[in-house]
Order: structure tokens, then C-alpha cells, then sequence
């Protein structure tokens, strides 16, 4: 069930990867969200040339997902034409946590075809919370 989740994500977010606006880095980076209801939500990174104002594409799949009402994130993958697979940067796992810590993690190489699976808790372990008030 898992391997058939982690294809499709995989498949999706390689479709959109030749979006990415990249101009700078030239890093291309997609993303592809999947919720609790088996919705998947895409994103690519988007850059700027006031280069602080890039977003990354995970981000940008995040908020499709929360724009369409969809909060329960289950899955994210991070698909590039680098030869390894990159990891979600420190400020994307945090947005990850904020809508769930334990999520699942893939990263993926359309080049190499190489694979990595794991957890945001893996991740990012003591993600900050609000102290309830
Ligand atoms: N990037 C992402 O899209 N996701 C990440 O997790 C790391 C970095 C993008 C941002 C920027 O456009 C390029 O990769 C280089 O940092």
C-alpha cells in the first residue's frame, strides 16, 4: 500500500518538476502532498531576484493543500534532476510540523532514481510548539 502511495507521489510531483522557477540556483525541486483523504497537492520551488523571497516547492505544496481546506497531511515527496535527493530545508520541516510531526518523508532523484524514506520526527525531533496558554 505504502510503496503504491510513495510511486504515485513520486510520478506526480516528477510531472510539474520542469515548472520550477529557478533561474538563480537552477534547482529544480517539486513536491507533492498527499492528506489523509488521498488528496494530492503539488508545489515547485519559486525564485526571485530579490533572492530572499524564494519559496521552496514543499512549502508551496503545503499551502495548496491548507488553501483547499485540506490540513491532514500524511505524506510529502521532494522530487529533483539533482543525483541525490535532497532533504526538506530546516524551515520547510517546521512548516511540516506545524500539521503533522510524524509525517512521512520521500526524496527522490529523477536521475539517478535514488529513494529515501523517512519521518519528519527523524527529521526534526523537538519541533517548537506554542507553550499552551
Ligand atoms: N529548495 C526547495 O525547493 N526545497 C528545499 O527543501 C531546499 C531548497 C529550493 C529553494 C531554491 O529555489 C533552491 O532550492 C536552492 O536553494
Amino acid at each position: 500500500m505504502s510503496s503504491q502511495i510513495i510511486e504515485k507521489l513520486i510520478e506526480d510531483a516528477s510531472r510539474v518538476l520542469a515548472n520550477s522557477y529557478s533561474p538563480y540556483s537552477g534547482i529544480r525541486v517539486a513536491a507533492a502532498v498527499r492528506t489523509r483523504s488521498g488528496s494530492t497537492y503539488l508545489g515547485v520551488n519559486v525564485e526571485n531576484s530579490s533572492y530572499s523571497l524564494t519559496i521552496c516547492a514543499e512549502r508551496v505544496a503545503i499551502f495548496n493543500a491548507i488553501t483547499h481546506g485540506d490540513k491532514e497531511i500524511e505524506w510529502i515527496a521532494i522530487v529533483t534532476d539533482l543525483e541525490d535527493p535532497i532533504p526538506p530545508c530546516g524551515a520547510c520541516r517546521q512548516v511540516i510540523a506545524e500539521f503533522n510531526p510524524s509525517a512521512n518523508i520521500v526524496m527522490y532523484s529523477v536521475k539517478s532514481k535514488k529513494i529515501q524514506v523517512t519521518t519528519l520526527q527523524r527529521l526534526l525531533p523537538m519541533s517548537f510548539k506554542l507553550p499552551k496558554r
